[in-house]
């Protein structure tokens, strides 16, 4: 899963560091993925500067998310309190729990103040492709349940068009797996079974994923996320659109802050 990949590794082993010196570590860096890892530590830090006094925090998923939930954690440890945060997925509750965030959830917090998420792509209009790492669904059950939404990112995840990069996740119910296949492929996708290991991913949710290219890209999103979500057996797709209010982006110049976009 793309959760484990280097980011979250030097993460896991920058956790340790709050608790105690770190034993020697062997990290298997490339060149080519350790800018793009700075990058979305610089953006996950800074983001954790929005978060305030009493708040209710939704907690994002994946690499950069991890990183601004270390930050987070580090400034609670500085004094900062919260009332609590809100997991998007099943390792964000673990990451966030063993940092020492106190978790909670939609039943007893059904609005949240800011949730805080990384993204796949990211168009000019703060338009999202999300669920590379598997969490779409509760990651927008999260976002749509929080007065901003934030996402942070490398700059990397910005592009001209959703969906000429990555395929787009569509979270299923395994039981309609074939049929909503055939309907995706109707409306043009090229669809691919998500797998883990060989056998079909399953979400935190127990769902499965079709990952799905457009060729070309996705040309209108709003559309297409209508007649997606009117497949029954479909749950959710990676598509954010019109949720995001502001945009942290990490790269070679430093942060930059986009949005928030009529
Ligand atoms: C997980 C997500 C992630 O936010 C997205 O995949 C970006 O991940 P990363 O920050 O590791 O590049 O949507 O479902």
């Amino acid at each position: 899963m793309r959760f484990c990949r280097t980011g979250f590794f030097l993460l896991y082993c920058k956790q340790r560091d709050l608790k105690k010196e770190p034993e020697s570590v062997s990290i298997n860096l490339t060149p080519h993925n350790i800018p793009q890892d700075s990058w979305k530590h610089e953006a996950g830090t800074a983001a954790a500067q929005l978060i305030e006094e009493g708040m209710v925090v939704g907690l994002g998923s994946g690499s950069t998310a991890a990183y601004f939930i270390y930050a987070l954690a580090q400034r609670l440890q500085s004094g900062l309190s919260i009332v609590g945060a809100v997991p998007s997925s099943t390792a964000t509750a673990e990451l966030a729990a063993n940092l020492g965030i106190p978790l909670t959830d939609l039943d007893i917090h059904p609005v949240l103040d800011i949730d805080i998420d990384g993204a796949d792509e990211i168009d000019p209009q703060l338009n999202l492709i999300k669920g590379g790492g598997g969490a779409l669904l509760r990651e927008k059950v999260v976002a749509y349940a929080s007065r901003r939404f934030v996402v942070i990112a490398d700059e990397t995840k910005l592009v001209p068009q959703l969906g000429q990069r990555m395929p787009l996740p569509v979270e299923v119910i395994p039981f309609a797996e074939t049929p909503v296949r055939l309907r995706l492929e109707a409306l043009g996708a090229s669809v691919q079974m998500r797998l883990l290991n060989g056998a079909p991913y399953h979400t935190d949710n127990g769902n499965v994923i079709l990952d799905c290219s457009f060729p070309g890209g996705i040309i209108a999103p709003v559309d297409l996320e209508a007649q997606i979500r009117s497949i029954v057996g479909v749950v959710a797709t990676g598509l954010f659109l019109g949720i995001t209010e502001q945009a942290i982006i990490g790269g070679p110049g430093g942060v930059r802050s986009i949005g928030p976009v009529s």
